[in-house]
């Protein structure tokens, strides 16, 4: 990781520790949940649990948007009843409206890798937003982020932020065609590119766990030159590009899968799809929507030591704001308009708020030991649950790669998702509303990775691990 000229402050008081301390709620929460009844903390939750107010929200909501949600796997359809509304966040915790509270470890889905709602990253926001919310027109700190990113990222030499990490996909997809001449391209089944039509076959997140077939809407012809193979299968896609010679534009991957469940590439696969790229003409991209500057500061690929031609990014570079990027080598980037022929655009791209908020997470995760800080309570985590489930007779099985893990309820290997879903998913969901119950945070589905951040103190991690272990117990 390169710095970039931006200093610290010196006696930060945000060093990764492991004692605990968990953040106070913030003031304006608290008076308005205690106009309503009192925060009910971790400790003395059970006595009090109940998600009435959550309830009548949601079913309200469902009068309103399509199924009471703007995303598919917050409905928590695959484990069954209903989803906890969400009054606010801060550091490792979330409170619900009921005022239950819970340690959280799906950080709205990977951004919240320093905590949420951290108090220099609002101060920072506070102060752009000063200056205004969107210019539409070029500002300082689209320069500022773009820097962090390009020193960051091993193969990015070029960056154009785009709004969300569907956009970047899509995005990346069109450059790699433009640039390659090609069209086809190959996926791999479990993984997720977001929801542009290329991408939904076989795919990953809600449409693996609602079960859903390859969506309608989506003509054959957008999806007929997406080619799949199971993920870890060398022979399978040795023997897609013989059979379409001359025709694959890009490999497109999770370098670490989070869609399906977490599961890690062997590094042959890695190595292999290098080469078989390479030798073919066509781009190695590695979607880093979910890895970047997760797995390590320069994401999967500074982690596995394998530089792609093309990366997407989003999540954590928006520090909680809507923001994606794509980004590579100059020459292949320099055929993104205006600088080349092929067209993509955005109203709200490279806006201030979310440049501030990338900007100032980025900062904090170049501190030393952040990544040993994540590795080591995540090994934690995982080893504690994994451990108390087989010892209450459990099949399970899992891991974890700094900041991201995940478990399945089967004894595995699991290298791809026919192998994930072996899981028992009936038993996932009686455990997920139990650690729910327990103060507990999980992602609503079994194909789903979990994240930790650096407000995730040991104490965190022992309770969801007591937690664990009596509900194990019970299943
Ligand atoms: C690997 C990967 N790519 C793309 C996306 C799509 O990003 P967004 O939800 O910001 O559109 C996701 C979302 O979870 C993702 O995990």
């Amino acid at each position: 990781m390169a710095g970039i000229g931006l200093s610290l402050p010196s006696n930060s008081t945000h060093r990764p520790t492991f004692t605990s301390s968990v953040p106070p709620k913030p003031s304006s929460t608290r008076c308005c949940l205690s106009s309503v009844k009192m925060t009910v903390s971790v400790d003395d939750k059970k006595k009090t649990f109940t998600l009435k107010k959550s309830e009548e929200a949601f079913n309200a909501a469902k009068e309103l948007m399509p199924g009471g949600v703007n995303s598919p796997v917050r409905a928590f359809k695959s484990v069954g009843g209903q989803p906890i509304v969400i009054d606010s966040v801060k550091g490792s915790r979330m409170w619900d409206i009921d005022g239950n509270e819970y340690i959280d470890y799906v950080g709205s889905w990977g951004p919240a890798i320093i905590g949420h709602a951290d108090d220099e990253v609002l101060a920072a926001l506070a102060e752009t937003m000063k200056k205004g919310t969107s210019f539409g027109a070029p500002c300082l700190l689209e320069n500022i982020l773009a820097k962090m990113v390009i020193s960051a990222v091993p193969s990015i030499e070029m960056v154009r932020f785009v709004n969300s990490g569907t956009e970047a996909c899509m995005g990346v997809l069109r450059l790699a065609r433009a640039f390659t001449g090609k069209t086809k391209i190959i996926k791999f089944e479990g993984c997720y590119h977001g929801h542009a039509d290329p991408y939904l076959v076989k795919a990953g997140s809600g449409v693996a766990t609602l079960g859903l077939p390859d969506s309608p809407g989506v003509p054959k012809s957008a999806t007929a030159d997406t080619l799949t193979s199971p993920y870890n299968d060398i022979t399978t896609v040795e023997n897609l590009f013989n059979t379409h010679k001359g025709e694959i534009a890009a490999v497109i991957l999770e370098p670490v899968v989070g869609n399906a469940g977490f599961i890690k590439p062997t590094p042959e696969f890695l190595n292999f799809l290098k080469k078989v790229t390479k030798e073919n003409d066509a781009l190695l991209i590695f979607d880093e929507v979910m890895t970047g500057f997760r797995l390590a500061y320069g994401g999967a690929q500074e982690y596995f030591g394998i530089t792609p031609d093309l990366t997407t990014l989003g999540k954590i570079i928006g520090g909680g704001l809507p923001v994606g990027a794509y980004g590579g080598r100059r020459e292949i980037m320099e055929m993104v308009a205006p600088a080349g022929p092929m067209y993509q655009a955005g109203t709200l791209s490279g806006n201030p708020l979310a440049m501030t908020a990338g900007i100032h997470t980025l900062k904090r995760l170049q501190e030393p030991g952040t990544y040993e800080y994540l590795d080591k309570v995540t090994g934690q985590l995982i080893n504690g649950i994994i451990d108390a489930g087989k010892k209450a007779g459990h099949a399970i099985s899992g891991g974890h790669i700094s900041g991201m893990f995940g478990f399945f309820f089967t004894d595995g290997p699991v290298y791809n998702f026919e192998d994930a879903k072996k899981s028992d998913t009936a038993k996932f969901a009686k455990f997920y509303r139990a650690m729910l119950e327990e103060g507990v945070y999980l992602a609503p589905s079994q194909f789903e990775a979990g994240f930790t951040g650096l407000k995730h103190t040991q104490e965190d991690i022992q309770r969801t691990i007591d937690a664990a272990e009596k509900v194990f117990k019970d299943l």
